[in-house]
C-alpha cells in the first residue's frame, strides 16, 4: 500500500491529536471516542478531511455508486410513500459523494414526483462541498431544490433515506473474558497505539450485555453495541410527523448478529479497495466501519412510536421496487458494453455472494393508511 508523505504528515496530525486526547483521560479512552476522533475530527478524521473516498479511486464503492439503478429502484419505494402524504419532502442522511440524490432526484422528475424539497444533513464539511459541486454541475435545474442542514427539522413530512451510515457511526466493543465483561479501549505505549480493556463506559451497556450473553457460549469473544446508531433512529423518530425512514446498511438480526461464529465482532477497516480488521494504523487515512445490528435499531424505533414496516435483504427490496424492470426499460436490447455493464452492476447489488445478501433494508414508518405492498416480498421482520 503507498502513503505518500504528504498523508502520513496528516495522519501524524490526527495522531497527536489523539495522543492528547487519551493523555486528557488518564492513559484510556473507549474505542468508541477513537473511532469518532478517527473518522470526524475536524479537517483531519477520514470523513471531514479532503480524501477521494468513494468509487474506483477511493477506498471502497458504495450501492449508489455502483449503478443509478440502485437509487432509481430506491426512488420508486419513495413513491410508494408520497402517494399517501399531503405534503412531500425528502432528507438524506450522510450523502457521500451526493450521486444518489442526484440519481433518485431525476427519477422522480422522470416519474413527475418531484418533492418539495431534498434536504441533506451531512457531517463531514468536506463532503458537504464536493456535494454542492456535484448537484450544481450533474443537475442544475434541480439544484435549487436541494438544501443542506445542520440539523433535524422540529417537524417532518416526507422520506427519509439513509445509505450506509449508521455503519460509520462510532461504535463500542467489548470484550468477554475470565467470566467478566470490559470494554475496549485505545491507550498509547512507547508511541504506539494498543487495546486495553477498561471499564463499561455507559450505563446501557451493561444492560446489552445480558443479552449479548444469551446468544454466545465461548469463553472469550468481542461484540458491539452501536449506541450512536440507535440514538440517531429516536431522533428520527422524534421529528418524523408522517412518512418513512429507509435505512439500508450491512448488517444482521440480533442473533445472526451476536451469533458465536462472529466472536472477533465485525468490525472492519477499508483503505485503497484493501478491507482488513486493524483499527489502530493509519488513523484518518482509512474508513472504519462495523455491521449494523437491526434488531436494536428496531426495537428502538417501536419505543419510540414508529412502526417497523420492512425488514428485507437488499436484493430482495430492490427486485420489489422494480430494479429488473427498470433495468429493461432502459435497455435497447442490443449487446452493448452499457447493457452488459448494467447487468454486471445488478449482480453486485443482488447477488447474494456481492451485496444481496449482507445488506439489509429496514424501513420504519410513521402515519401512513395504507400498507406497503413491496416490502411483503421476502419480508424478514419474523428474524427481528
Ligand atoms: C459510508 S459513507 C456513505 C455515503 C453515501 N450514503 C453512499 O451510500 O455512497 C457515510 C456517509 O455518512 C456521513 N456521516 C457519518 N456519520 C454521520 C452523521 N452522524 N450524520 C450525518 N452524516 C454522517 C459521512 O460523512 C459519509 O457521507
Amino acid at each position: 500500500m503507498n502513503i505518500d508523505p504528504i498523508a502520513q504528515a496528516h495522519s501524524d496530525r490526527l495522531f497527536a491529536v489523539i495522543q492528547q486526547r487519551i493523555a486528557d483521560a488518564g492513559g484510556k479512552i473507549p474505542f468508541a471516542d477513537y473511532m469518532q476522533l478517527c473518522l470526524h475530527t475536524p479537517g483531519l478524521g477520514y470523513y471531514s478531511a479532503g480524501s477521494q473516498k468513494f468509487g474506483k479511486h477511493g477506498d471502497y464503492t458504495t450501492a449508489p455508486e455502483i449503478s443509478p439503478l440502485f437509487s432509481q429502484t430506491l426512488a420508486r419505494h419513495i413513491q410508494d410513500i408520497r402517494q399517501q402524504l399531503s405534503e412531500f419532502n425528502l432528507l438524506e442522511f450522510g450523502a457521500g459523494s451526493g450521486k444518489m440524490a442526484a440519481d433518485i432526484l431525476l427519477q422522480l422528475e422522470r416519474d413527475k414526483a418531484l418533492p418539495d424539497h431534498y434536504y441533506i444533513i451531512e457531517a463531514s464539511a468536506d463532503l458537504q462541498y464536493r456535494q454542492r459541486e456535484y448537484l450544481s454541475s450533474t443537475i442544475p435545474n434541480l439544484f435549487e431544490k436541494v438544501i443542506w442542514l445542520d440539523q433535524l427539522p422540529a417537524q417532518f413530512v416526507g422520506v427519509i433515506v439513509a445509505n450506509e451510515v449508521c455503519d460509520a457511526m462510532p461504535l463500542h466493543r467489548l470484550h468477554f473474558s475470565q467470566d467478566a465483561w470490559q470494554e475496549c479501549h485505545i491507550t498509547i505505549n512507547n508511541g504506539v497505539l494498543e487495546w486495553v480493556d477498561g471499564p463499561l463506559s455507559n450505563a446501557s451497556l451493561k444492560q446489552r450485555t445480558e443479552l449479548i450473553s444469551q446468544h454466545h457460549d465461548q469463553t472469550e469473544f468481542f461484540a458491539e453495541v452501536n449506541l450512536a446508531a440507535e440514538g440517531w433512529v429516536a431522533s428520527l423518530a422524534d421529528c418524523l410527523q408522517q412518512g418513512a425512514i429507509f435505512i439500508i446498511d450491512y448488517g444482521h438480526d440480533r442473533a445472526s448478529y451476536y451469533h458465536p461464529e462472529r466472536s472477533q465482532g465485525t468490525l472492519m477497516c477499508y483503505v485503497q479497495h484493501h478491507g482488513h480488521d486493524n483499527p489502530l494504523i493509519l488513523p484518518g487515512l482509512q474508513d472504519i466501519t462495523s455491521h449494523v445490528e437491526f434488531t436494536a435499531l428496531a426495537e428502538m424505533a417501536l419505543s419510540c412510536g414508529l412502526d417497523v414496516e420492512g425488514f428485507q435483504t437488499q436484493a430482495d427490496f430492490l427486485l420489489a421496487g422494480g430494479i429488473i424492470e427498470l433495468l429493461a426499460a432502459q435497455s435497447s436490447g442490443d449487446v452493448t458494453l452499457d447493457s452488459f455493464s448494467q447487468t454486471t452492476a445488478i449482480k453486485r447489488l443482488t447477488l447474494p455472494s456481492e451485496m444481496g445478501e449482507s445488506f439489509k433494508a429496514l424501513t420504519l414508518t410513521k402515519g401512513l393508511p395504507e400498507l406497503l405492498p413491496r416490502l411483503r416480498l421476502a419480508d424478514r421482520r419474523y428474524s427481528l
